[in-house]
C-alpha cells in the first residue's frame, strides 16, 4: 500500500507569527510548512503582491524545493494607503501610537489588510494569490493577542480587534487566511 505523505512547503520568513496563522490553515490541506532562511531582497513597490513576486524570484533561482512568501500591509484609506508596504518600518518607527495619532482628527478610519503569497516550485515562480480584509483602525490599542497592528485593527462587521481574537478566530476573516486557503484549494486541484 501507497503511503500518503504531505507535500512539504518552505515559508521563507523571519516572523513566526505569520508562520503560526498559515500552518493553521495549511495543515488542513495536508501541507506540511517549514520555515527556512531564504528571505529575498524586500523591493520598494506599493502593492506588496510585488515586493512578494520580486522576492519570489529571487528564492527560485536558489532552490528547487516547493516554497511560499508572503508579504503583508496595512493600507490606510484617508492616508492614500500608508503604510502599505512600509508597514513594518512605520510600525518600528511610530508604532501604533503614532498612526492613532495620525488618524485623531479623520473621520474616515477605514483600513484594509492585504497579503500576497507567491509560490514556487522546481526553481520556478509559480502563482500569486491574494486576501484583503477590510476594517477599520480604532481610537486606541485593545487586546494582546496576535502581532503588529492587531490592537488597532478591526475587520469590518467586527466589535473588537484582531489582537482580541483567538488566533482561529482571526484566521476565519484575515486577509492572509484568505490567501492561504486560495493558494491551498488551487494547490489542491493543480498538483
Ligand atoms: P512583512 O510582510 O514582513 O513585510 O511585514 C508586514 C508588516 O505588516 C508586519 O511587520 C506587521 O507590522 C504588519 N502586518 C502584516 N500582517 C499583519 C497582521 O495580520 N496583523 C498585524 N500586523 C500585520
Amino acid at each position: 500500500m501507497q503511503e500518503l505523505t504531505s507535500k512539504k512547503i518552505n515559508l521563507a520568513t523571519k516572523n513566526m507569527d505569520k508562520y503560526e496563522e498559515l500552518r493553521n490553515i495549511l495543515d488542513n490541506f495536508d501541507l506540511d510548512l517549514r520555515v527556512v532562511d531564504l528571505k529575498g531582497t524586500e523591493i520598494q513597490a506599493f502593492s506588496v503582491l510585488s515586493v512578494a513576486e520580486q522576492s519570489a524570484k529571487e528564492i527560485s533561482t536558489r532552490t528547487d524545493e516547493a516554497f511560499i512568501v508572503e508579504d503583508s500591509g496595512v493600507y490606510i484609506n484617508s492616508l492614500y494607503g500608508f503604510p502599505g508596504p512600509y508597514s513594518a518600518f512605520v510600525y518600528k518607527t511610530i508604532g501604533l501610537g503614532g498612526i492613532v495619532r495620525l488618524l485623531k482628527n479623520r473621520e474616515d478610519k477605514t483600513a484594509e489588510f492585504h497579503s500576497a503569497i507567491v509560490y514556487g516550485d522546481k526553481g520556478k515562480v509559480v502563482k500569486s494569490f491574494i486576501g484583503i480584509c477590510e476594517g477599520n483602525i480604532s481610537t486606541n490599542l485593545q487586546g494582546d493577542q496576535g502581532f503588529g497592528y492587531d490592537p488597532i485593527f478591526t475587520p469590518k462587521g467586527k466589535n473588537k480587534t484582531f489582537a482580541e481574537m483567538s488566533l482561529s478566530e482571526k484566521n476565519q476573516i484575515s486577509h492572509r487566511s484568505k490567501a492561504a486557503r486560495t493558494f491551498a484549494e488551487w494547490l489542491e486541484k493543480n498538483q
